[in-house]
């Protein structure tokens, strides 16, 4: 019998995908269903993106490109950084890839040989335990419930730094909580990091532009700048410009790490397509309203989201302030069951919840944390009050 490679037993498909298609088979069936469950942006980027790609489409050179990214994708893309405080980087400190998620593998590949440790916080945007998986990582969690807003403490931190993982990975603002630390807080963690030489570190801040309450974007560089020399930066234009499928992500970070992502390129993405890099430069370096805008539309229906759970007898639910998405504690609903239908977990949870009020979320154990379900509250402005209004119907029928 043929076999497939020994790290395909470790690949699983996206859980939270599972969902969304759960989701679109009853819509298909006929029923009428509200999605709160996929991390899309839900807007179409400005029309300068569509224009430039448009005429890069006319002038197509129809040629390879280069591994790391075009010279003027990567000069967007300092700017940018230099607009988030991020400066002193050059283009040598810089890659790209098909998407954040592109680059995360990548440097999964780059940083962590097989039975090497990466150390991140749960609740966890799912794919960095698929990736550590897929590359024979072991995995070291850091709980941080919602009884501590979903945060790292910098005690947990030095804790787990003195077990010398090879990779801290960090992201902030959070998928799946929408958690932001302050400047004070990431202060904090810096101080312990530069405590911990020996282990790299990667912010994955791909939510940078998405802030709500006044709060502005810090990284862990601009508290220690000495802790440039181990921190790799990972960005995407995916959910700040409405642009998820177009797949562009970014990385800033020591110039060997930039350059053995770029070797990895080489090796199977060859570039970003010309035309995509020319929609990027245009989104990067154009009017930035429809993401000002969006943003403003996010903190408004985070607002509300937060006002119909606070409603609700028993769940828990830390403020969030940026991405878009809530992360509710719905553990009090455990051990009790609708129409008949024991609830038992997080999964029986969302099950019930979607069959019976047709309310699509993704169930917490996704992301590490059984007791929370994840809200992405980017569906039409008139869907998010019946979709709440839904679920806490779902909670007063529990019995
Ligand atoms: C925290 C986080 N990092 C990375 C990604 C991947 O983004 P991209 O679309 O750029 O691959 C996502 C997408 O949901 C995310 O939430």
């Amino acid at each position: 019998m043929l076999k497939l490679a020994g790290r395909m037993g470790r690949a699983k498909p996206s859980a939270i995908m599972a969902v969304a298609e759960k989701a679109k088979k009853l819509k298909a069936a006929g029923r009428d269903i509200i999605s709160f469950s996929i991390g899309v942006p839900n807007f179409l980027p400005g029309e300068h993106v569509y224009q430039a790609a448009r005429d890069a489409l006319s002038k197509d050179s129809g040629q390879y490109g280069s591994n790391r990214g075009a010279d003027a994708l990567l000069d967007a893309f300092l700017k940018h950084m230099q607009d988030l405080g991020l400066t002193g980087y050059t283009r040598a400190n810089l890659s790209t890839g098909i998407g954040a998620k592109h680059v995360l593998y990548n440097l999964a590949e780059v940083l962590l040989d097989e039975g090497d440790t990466i150390a991140f916080p749960t609740p966890y945007w799912t794919s960095y335990v698929d990736i550590a998986e897929i590359v024979n990582a072991r995995i070291l969690l850091l709980p941080c419930p919602a009884g501590q807003d979903y945060k790292l403490t910098p005690a947990q931190l030095d804790a787990a730094l003195a077990t010398k993982p090879k990779v801290f990975l960090f992201n902030n603002p959070s998928n799946p909580t929408g958690m932001v630390y302050t400047k004070e807080e990431v202060i904090a963690l810096a101080e312990v990091l530069v405590k911990h030489p020996q282990t790299w570190i990667i912010t994955d801040d791909i939510y940078n532009r998405m802030l709500f309450d006044g709060l502005e974007y810090f990284n862990f560089v601009q508290a220690r700048p000495e802790l440039r020399e181990r921190t790799v930066f990972v960005d995407s234009l995916s959910k700040t410009y409405g642009m998820p499928g177009w797949r562009v992500g970014f990385m800033a970070g020591p110039e060997a790490i930039a350059q053995a992502v770029t070797t990895l390129n080489s090796n199977h993405i060859t570039n970003i397509p010309e035309v995509t890099t020319a929609a990027a430069i245009a989104a990067l370096s154009g009017p930035q309203d429809v993401t000002t805008a969006k943003n403003l539309e996010f903190q408004g229906k985070r607002d509300q989201v937060m006002a119909a759970l606070a409603a609700i007898p028993g769940v828990v639910c830390p403020r969030p302030q940026g991405a878009f998405y809530v992360f509710p504690d719905i553990s009090v609903a455990f051990g009790k069951s609708h129409d008949g239908v024991a609830i038992n977990n997080d999964i029986d949870f969302c099950n019930a919840l979607l069959e019976s009020k047709g309310v699509a979320c993704v169930p917490g154990s996704a992301f590490g944390e059984p007791r929370a379900l994840r809200i992405s509250y980017t569906c039409p402005t008139a869907q998010l009050a019946p979709g709440m209004q839904r679920i806490q119907e779902f909670f007063a029928e529990l019995k």
